[in-house]
């Protein structure tokens, strides 16, 4: 193997299933009998932006109730003992990597916990409900939106992401489906440019081809038993 110094990690919905966040492939992915395709885009707000704040408090407030698990504590644990360079970017909104130690989190879609002001363009920090259209805190006007990326939108600082994976020598993807594009392209973009590529899941994924390695299992195992294998099993 290659001497390995600098890692990019992707997580996805997988890595906080087992803390009782629903993946959204996995068994039901409906809310109130929409798809979360049919919720989750600037069409969907533009046309019932009630359903749309509804579904997201409700995904703000559920998020606020759950606890990391053990695959976000190891990778808090990889982050602060790893002497090279290591990016943590993931597709989830929820706050777990943070709660669960991690430092240093690119949250490509976002984050539940933050609100989107389209009048000042400011984001703000947010815990509670916007469905009664509160005041931004910075400009007072009642034109809050969720923080996430819906499908259609660009994703976030995605020029950090590419340059990241141009210097990966190492990209692991845990427990994401592969399904949705730029992230389920960063296997291929970091195998192509030389890195080792690893895959934790619970399940082959639609990407599992592009992968050197894909160890399956759940998060809570498989995670924590790679971080040990690369710390030199401290
Ligand atoms: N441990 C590890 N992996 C798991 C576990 C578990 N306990 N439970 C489920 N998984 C895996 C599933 O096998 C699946 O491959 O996690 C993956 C979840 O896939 P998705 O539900 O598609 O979630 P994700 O890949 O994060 O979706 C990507 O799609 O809807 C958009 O923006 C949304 O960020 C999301 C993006």
């Amino acid at each position: 193997m290659q001497q390995i110094r600098n890692i990019v990690i992707l997580t996805g919905a997988g890595v906080s299933a087992e803390s009782g966040i629903d993946t959204f492939r996995g068994g039901g992915g409906l809310w109130e009998q929409h798809r979360v395709e049919d919720v989750a885009t600037p069409e969907a707000f533009a046309r019932d932006p009630d359903l749309v704040l509804r579904f997201y408090d409700m995904r703000r407030a559920a998020i606020q109730e759950k606890q990391p698990n053990a695959a976000h504590t190891a990778l808090a644990r990889l982050e602060a003992e790893w002497p090279g360079n290591l990016l943590l970017v993931t597709q989830n909104v929820d706050d777990l990597h943070e709660r669960g130690g991690s430092r240093r989190v690119l949250h490509m879609h976002g984050e539940h916990l933050n609100a989107w002001c389209t009048s000042c363009d400011i984001r703000s920090r947010w815990t509670g409900p916007l469905i009664d259209r509160p005041a931004c805190p910075i400009c007072a006007a009642p034109t809050l939106r969720p923080d996430v990326v819906w499908f259609g939108e660009m994703p976030y600082r995605m020029g950090e992401i590419y340059a990241a994976l141009r210097e990966a020598d190492l990209f692991v993807s845990i427990g994401t489906s592969g399904a949705v594009y730029p992230a389920a392209g960063f296997v291929q973009n970091a195998r192509e440019l030389g890195a080792q590529t690893l895959e934790l899941n619970l399940e082959r994924s639609q990407g599992s081809h592009w992968f050197h390695e894909s160890r399956l299992g759940p998060a809570t195992e498989v995670v924590p038993a790679w971080v040990d294998e690369m710390l030199g099993g401290a």
